[in-house]
């Protein structure tokens, strides 16, 4: 089974513990939550998982991967080299802003293509019609019309598929989105989800998914782990988690959750909607799924 497991990763920065023994097991085909509040290290855990913490920092610890034909017992032990070659391929990485980790200048074609042509050396034939089929996978309409385009004649949400793209382009076994639906409208934001949730099927992803908003979590992940000071205080199905959450922590996030879920998702087939999940008449709209403030500069261009 693909996949990757955690135990005690630790990672110091200058005098600051940022990790504290994070122990953690991802399974290919679920989609593990990773959520807490801001600086808890979610962030910084994936980062370490792509190899891509910052210089000079001390990493400790063990991060077992297993893949499709091999398994490595340490990615911490590889040598730089070994683990260029294996970030984008086998773990990907969308980071937290898919704005910025384009370039505004090159249209997405050249971004896109000179990205498989790198990693997979296809031709420049190939690597075309490989990004055209990455873009119908995501669901960006007219991909042929989008190559030919630039970075900012997208709203944010096709830009974030635009990063799941160029994520996925190598298929890789762990995917890892680093809150991508945050800056998303409440509708668009629900498409994400969708789509990463048909990614894990249909691809047998490995994916981490963080964020700070256990709304979203509760309302897609598999497994969710509650991380807070650098280490995870709680992991267990979604359902153990929401419904019964073993530390005071995980229970207060879960007390303030809204009573509705956000609208336009819905709970994967066979996840019981939470008993408390009832529309409440007061019940005020969830905090993280509030259209974001001041409109994406961008929203209305290309639509969702
Ligand atoms: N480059 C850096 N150098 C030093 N400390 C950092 C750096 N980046 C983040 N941190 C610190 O690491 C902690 C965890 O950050 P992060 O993983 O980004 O949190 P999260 O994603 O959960 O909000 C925070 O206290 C943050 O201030
Ligand atoms: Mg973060």
């Amino acid at each position: 089974m693909t996949g990757l497991v955690i135990s005690d990763l630790r990672l110091r920065i200058g005098q600051a513990d940022i990790l504290n023994g994070v122990s953690l097991g991802i399974l290919g085909g679920e989609i593990t939550g990773l959520a807490g509040e801001s600086g808890s290290g979610k962030t910084m855990t994936g980062l370490v998982l792509c190899g891509l913490q910052p210089a000079g920092a001390v990493v400790t610890g063990r991060v077992e991967f297993t893949d499709s034909d091999r398994s490595i017992p340490n990615l911490l032990a590889l040598q730089p080299r070994e683990f260029n070659r294996l970030r984008g391929r086998r773990i990907a990485m969308v980071a937290q802003d898919p704005v910025a980790s384009l370039h505004p200048m090159l249209t997405i074609g050249t971004q896109l293509t000179d990205h498989v042509r790198h990693h997979l050396r296809l031709s420049k034939q190939q690597a075309t019609a490989r990004a055209v089929e990455l873009l119908e996978r995501v669901q960006v309409p007219t991909p042929e019309t989008a190559l030919r385009r630039y970075p900012h004649q997208f709203s944010g949400g096709q830009l974030q598929r635009i990063a799941i793209a160029i994520a996925i382009a190598c298929e890789p076994a762990v995917l890892i989105a680093d809150e991508p639906t945050t800056a998303l409208d409440v509708t668009v934001q629900a498409g994400i989800l969708r789509l990463l949730r048909e990614l894990r099927d249909d691809l047998g992803l490995a994916i981490i998914l963080i964020s700070h908003d256990l709304g979203v979590m509760s309302a897609i992940a598999d497994t969710i782990a509650v991380m807070r000071y650098g280490t995870v205080i709680e992991q267990g199905s979604r359902q153990q988690v929401i419904q019964q959450p073993q530390t005071e922590y995980a229970r207060e996030l879960i007390a303030a959750l809204p009573q509705v879920p956000p609208p336009g998702i819905t709970t994967d087939a066979g996840g019981q909607p939470h008993p408390d999940a009832q529309p409440h008449p007061d019940a005020q709209p969830h905090p993280g799924v509030q259209p974001h403030p001041g409109n994406h500069p961008h929203s209305t261009r290309t639509g969702a």
